[in-house]
This record gives C-alpha cells, sequence and structure tokens, in this order.
C-alpha cells in the first residue's frame, strides 16, 4: 500500500535522506489497571546509512518502537492508536546488478521510484520521487517481503531467534533462498534471466514434490547440485564476515550447540545475509561478557559501513551507543525527547533527562562504588495527565511542566528537544523552568 492509497495528507516526509521515518506512532496495551501508553507519540528519521542510537530506561518503550517496524508487536493487548512507520525501500541497482558501482556508490542499491509519479516527484512522495510505504498499515504479503529482506532485526537473545531443529547451515541459507535466488543462480553459473523454471523454484527453495524428484533426475540433478553448492559458499562467506571461527564447521552444527557469542554472531551473518536497507538492532549484547561485545559492536559497524545500511540500534546504555552511533534520540516514557548528533548529545544535552543519564554513566570522576542515579522512578504510563512526563524527578520542574505536556520542539533543526526549558509553550503565563548551564 502507498501513501495515496492509505490517505496520509498530513504526513510530511521530514528528511531527503530518511531511510524510514516515524511519525507521531502511538502503540498502548490494554491492561487491567487502565491503557499503557506505551509508546506515545513518537517522531524520529532513521538517515541512509547512518547508525541511529536510540537509549532510554528500562520500560520507556524501545522496543516496542523497534517492533513496530515489522508489526511484530503483539494485537492485542497491543493497539496501534496512531501514526506511521514510513519506510523507502530499494532495489538492486541495475547498473551494477547489486554487485557495487559508483551509480549506487557501491551500495549495490538504489531508491525504488514512487509509483505515482514514477520518480519525477509529487505531492504523494513529498517531491522525493521514491516510493514510501507506511508499515503499519501495508498487506502482510507486503511486509513478509519487507521483512528479513529490507529490514532485519537482531534481538538481545539469539536462543529465541533461531531455529533449534535447523543446522545453522540451513538455517542461514533459507535466507539467501528466500531473498536472493537470482544472486545463486548467477554464483552457479547460470544466466538467471535464461533458466528454466524448475531451476528458478530451485534457487528459490520452493519446490513441490514432482518438481524435486524431477530436479533428483539427471541432468538437473547436477545443476541443482551446482545451485547447492552456490549457496553453501554464500553462507559460509556471510559467516567468514562475522569473523567466526572455522565457519565450515560451525555450518554443520545447532544452536545449542554453540555460545552465546557465537549464536549472536549467527544472527548478525543471517541479518546481514539479505543486504537489508534498515537493520535493527534491539541490545543485541547484553547478554553477552564485554570481549565479545567489543567485537559483536565492531562487526556491525564494519558490516553496515561496507553495505551502507542504516542501522537502528537500541541499548540503555549511553556510553555504548556513544561508540557505536552517529546520532542519539532519547527515549523516556513513551516520548523522544532529545535527538541529535552524538557528539552534541554528550557534550551539549538539552533535556534535564538526558543530563541525568549522563551523569549516570560510571566515569574516573566518581567516586569508586558509586553511581549517580537519577532520583524518582520511571511513571506509570497508564493514562498520563497531560504534564510533562519527566516533571515527577526534574530538579527544574515550574508550574508548567505540570499543566502542559511538552513536545519535541525544532529549537535547532538538527537537535530538537522536549523541554519548555529550551521552547516556552505558546500563550500560557505559568511560571517558565530555568536552569544554567552549569547546573547539570
Ligand atoms: N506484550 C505486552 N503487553 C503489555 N504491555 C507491554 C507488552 N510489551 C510491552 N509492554 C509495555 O510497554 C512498555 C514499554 O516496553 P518496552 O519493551 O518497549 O521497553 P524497553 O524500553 O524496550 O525496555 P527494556 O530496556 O527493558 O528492554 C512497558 O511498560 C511494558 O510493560
Ligand atoms: S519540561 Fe519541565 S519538568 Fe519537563 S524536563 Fe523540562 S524542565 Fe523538567
Ligand atoms: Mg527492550
Ligand atoms: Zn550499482
Ligand atoms: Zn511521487
Amino acid at each position: 500500500m502507498t501513501m495515496a492509497e492509505s490517505n496520509k495528507q498530513s504526513v510530511a516526509v521530514r528528511h531527503p535522506n530518511a531511510v524510514a521515518s516515524v511519525e507521531d506512532l502511538r502503540v498502548h496495551f490494554r491492561s487491567k489497571a487502565g491503557t499503557v501508553h506505551a509508546v506515545d507519540g513518537v517522531s524520529f528519521d532513521i538517515l541512509d546509512g547512518e547508525t541511529l542510537g536510540l537509549v532510554g530506561e528500562t520500560g520507556c518503550g524501545k522496543s516496542v518502537t523497534a517492533r513496530s517496524f515489522l508489526r511484530l508487536v503483539p494485537m492485542p493487548p497491543g493497539m496501534h492508536v496512531g501514526g506511521f512507520v514510513l519506510f523507502h525501500p530499494k532495489e538492486p541497482c541495475e547498473a551494477c546488478a547489486g554487485r557495487g558501482c559508483d551509480v549506487c556508490d557501491q551500495s549495490g542499491r538504489t531508491s525504488v521510484a514512487c509509483p505515482n509519479c514514477d520518480g519525477a516527484g509529487c505531492g504523494l512522495c513529498e517531491g522525493s520521487g521514491r516510493e514510501t510505504l507506511d508499515l503499519m498499515s501495508i498487506p502482510e504479503n507486503r511486509l513478509r517481503e519487507i521483512r528479513g529482506n529490507r529490514i532485519a532485526m537482531i534481538f538481545q537473545d539469539p536462543a529465541k531467534a533461531l531455529n533449534p531443529a535447523l543446522s545453522i547451515g540451513d538455517q542461514i541459507a533459507e535466507v539467501f533462498y528466500e531473498h536472493r535466488p537470482a544472486e545463486i543462480l548467477d554464483l552457479a553459473g547460470f544466466d538467471p534471466s535464461e533458466t528454466g523454471p524448475l531451476l528458478q523454484r530451485s534457487a528459490n527453495y520452493r519446490s513441490r514434490m514432482p518438481e524435486r524428484i524431477a530436479l533428483g533426475l539427471p541432468p538437473l540433478r547436477g545443476k541443482r547440485n551446482r545451485i547447492r553448492r552456490a549457496v553453501g559458499e554464500m553462507v559460509a562467506e556471510a559467516l567468514a564476515e562475522t569473523q567466526i571461527a572455522n565457519p565450515l564447521k560451525v555450518m554443520d552444527r545447532y544452536p545449542h550447540e554453540l555460545s552465546g557469542g557465537m549464536r549472536q554472531r549467527v544472527m548478525i551473518a543471517q541479518a546481514l545475509a539479505c543486504n537489508p536497507d534498515l537493520l535493527i538492532a534491539d541490545e543485541p549484547t547484553t547478554a553477552l561478557d564485554v570481549t565479545v561485545q567489543a567485537r559483536i559492536l565492531e562487526l556491525v559497524r564494519e558490516l553496515q559501513q561496507r553495505r551502507r545500511a542504516a542501522v537502528l540500534y537500541i541499548s540503555h546504555d549511553l556510553a555504548l551507543v556513544n561508540r557505536v552511533s552517529d546520532r542519539v534520540a532519547v527515549m523516556y516514557a513513551g516520548r523522544i525527547v532529545e535527538v541529535g548528533p552524538t557528539e552534541q548529545i554528550f557534550k551539549d544535552p538539552l533535556h534535564p533527562y538526558t543530563r541525568g543519564l549522563l551523569n549516570a554513566i560510571p566515569s574516573a570522576d566518581h567516586e569508586r562504588g558509586r553511581l549517580v542515579v537519577i532520583e524518582g522512578t520511571v511513571p506509570e504510563l497508564i493514562d498520563p495527565e497531560p504534564a510533562c512526563r519527566f516533571a515527577g524527578r526534574c530538579p527544574h520542574v515550574a508550574e508548567v511542566c505540570l499543566a502542559r505536556d511538552p513536545r519535541l520542539s525544532d529549537v535547532d533543526v538538527s537537535h530538537p528537544v522536549a523541554c519548555f526549558v529550551h521552547h516556552q509553550p505558546p500563550d500560557v503565563a505559568l511560571a517558565m523552568p530555568s536552569f544554567s548551564r552549569e547546573n547539570r
């Protein structure tokens, strides 16, 4: 479904380089106590080729936001109350058939033209000429094409994401069969445009029983074996890219035979095997020890730079996000409260919550063993009042903060913030909060 079909006159694609834009997304949960406003008006862009860090304390809505990209939030109890997750799909570059050339900036992919204007630019694509899909409303079959193909996800717990009944080689092979049949045929030495339907299906992994019998007969059997060998090479290469030891041996193993770090690498290999436009990594290293964690982070960054994928990197660890992200979005109680370039967020954080989070990072300045914590707890997200959600914990809280709800506002276009210290609410005569730069 395109923007036209889903009736979104009011939505603006805000950044010309955005690969995805979350627009006023609201996902709530029904509970006995009331409605949990888990994600409550979240907006941000993910720019092409960047790593956007998404940080915030536990329960602030990071995973619900991330899972919304692939409609993985269970509904019910979840409810999509409003907003959009806009995505601009890409396709293999025609000039190089996906191998990487100057036309596609070596990424092997180019934007899909807006079907309404054929790329010329029109109102529906905000003049961008790019196809724009709302992931919250496209039909399930269209979403399936996107899931794992254009958008891949790495979860915190690889044990849950991998299939225990399939060998590592077989589960990565599935990704190639599903998403890259033309490349399989090419690597096996066939011309994908001339190969017969049986071999096409063989490279698509969806052969039915009579076809399988036909493919088992010579001379097709020899050809099918070539396809299998080609897939095997692709799988081994994908695993080798994650620098896993002995990729050929790992292919024959099952998930339970691998360590946590190895499973995480397998999941990364699987996620990147499909050449996604966007990789969503939701706390991918939390369960791992520090050395493995560092290596995994390096890997995601290396592979991302090589393939020009955008990454949404979710963590509650600000120090870690500082290392991997180009920009950072700070989330609090179902809202984005500040977004900006990583350096600015760390040098000149605007929101009192971001300042609190930064102070909570252990450093040499802090007395050993003592961690600065933000006083108070995250508010209940059940039917929240129209007030600043950080008011109960904010050292700068003023009258207006309890009466009005600050929204993300472009004080500086590249560094918006949701706090009345930085932008006075219109037509309000209540006392404004104040803070000095020293008062952090
Ligand atoms: N399936 C569900 N049913 C009911 N409530 C849910 C469900 N999933 C999430 N929530 C609620 O939504 C809110 C946000 O949860 P979410 O998992 O997005 O937090 P998070 O920021 O990812 O936290 P963490 O850092 O612990 O992973 C929480 O208050 C949680 O209780
Ligand atoms: S709006 Fe008020 S309470 Fe909210 S963060 Fe800003 S100063 Fe603090
Ligand atoms: Mg989470
Ligand atoms: Zn190209
Ligand atoms: Zn258009």
